[in-house]
């Protein structure tokens, strides 16, 4: 979306901006970190990562934190069309290089608002119970892919059968270079059912993993799930750019977004899978393997189908809007 800022615009009162920012922070980060903080200068919102909640063992570098940012700054301009407004957006502006981004909301014109895209903002969610058996068709992750390109990363979905069991390969032995690191585990463990407004609730994690199907990173939850008769149709999507390094992750974030609505909307469930990324030497063989290197792996995320009718699932808690935006 682009508006030009001219003197002419509509310059959005301070309850849009706060209701935008509120909307944006329901976007999926990296455990429920919600590592971000926004500042609004009564002319553009800035968004920046709280380093503070930067996961010092897996995540040294800062890639998750800031694709978390990444998935908010789509959420915010996904909600600002959605409430009838315009945005531009500024990424990694060079002047402070303590910004991810700055956002200036306004508009030209009326748009209606669109109360359905609200409600899928509100709705989205992991849900990390297993899929249904009937995988997603090769055409909707084309189309989930050219979402991720129309938001500037690189997207690829592993269809071929050998490149998909080396990923599984590769995603169980960074599992178990997770398990064998104490610092990684104790740092998982203490974002699971966190006090406070952040972490991932108990009941949001799966219960008893059986043993034939892939491991998943977290222990087990409370979550009841039928893994005995539902059979995964996982498939898998792996977001990356040409460099590794902030712009790029910003950018794999917001496609995260964007490819996560867009699923939703379809009905498709999406889960991030991202310790083959965290550890390196995985995210090295992946890149080599996987994708014959033509771009860097930044995120691997399974696409599904949740079985119809299954209980809904209750929102991962969020932290107050007066902790995460300031004037
Ligand atoms: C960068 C990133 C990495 C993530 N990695 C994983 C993961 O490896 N496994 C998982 O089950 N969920 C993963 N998630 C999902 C988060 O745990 C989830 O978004 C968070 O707990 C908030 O819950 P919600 O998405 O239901 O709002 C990841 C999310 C992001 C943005």
């Amino acid at each position: 979306m682009t508006m030009r800022a001219t003197p002419s615009t509509e310059t959005a009162p301070v309850a849009v901006i706060e209701r935008l920012v509120e909307l944006a922070c329901l976007a999926p980060s990296v455990h429920n970190t919600q590592p971000w903080l926004w500042e609004y200068d009564g002319r553009t919102i800035a968004l920046r990562a709280d380093l503070k909640r930067r996961l010092t063992a897996s995540d040294p570098r800062g890639r998750n934190l800031t694709i978390s940012c990444g998935a908010a700054l789509h959420h915010l301009q996904f909600a600002t069309r959605a409430l009838g407004w315009e945005s531009v957006v500024e990424h990694v502006p060079p002047d402070d290089d303590s910004v991810l981004a700055r956002v200036l909301v306004g508009r030209h014109a009326h748009h209606p608002p669109v109360p359905a895209d609200i409600e899928l903002l509100r709705a989205r969610c992991t849900d990390r119970r297993r899929f249904t058996a009937w995988p997603v068709p090769d055409d909707q992750l084309a189309a989930l892919c050219r979402i991720a390109a129309a938001w500037s990363a690189d997207a690829v979905a592993v269809t071929d059968n050998a490149a998909r069991f080396r990923l599984e390969l590769l995603a169980n032995r960074a599992l178990t270079f997770l398990d064998l690191d104490p610092g990684r585990v104790e740092e998982q463990d203490s974002w699971i059912d966190r006090s406070g407004d952040e972490g991932i609730p108990q009941e949001l994690l799966p219960d008893d993993p059986d043993p034939l199907h892939p491991r998943t990173r977290f222990r087990p939850g409370v979550l009841e799930d039928t893994r005995l008769v539902i059979h995964s149709g996982d498939r898998v999507i792996v977001l990356g750019a040409a460099s590794d390094d902030v712009g790029s992750w910003l950018r794999v974030g917001e496609a995260l977004g964007a490819i996560w609505l867009e699923a939703a909307r379809a009905g498709m469930s999406v889960v991030p899978m991202t310790q083959p990324i965290e550890v390196e030497s995985t995210r090295h063989e992946i890149g080599r393997t996987v994708l014959a290197s033509t771009f860097e792996p930044l995120l691997l995320v399974r696409v599904g189908w949740q079985v119809i009718g299954r209980r809904a699932l209750p929102r991962s808690p969020r932290r107050p809007l007066k902790e995460v935006l300031s004037y």
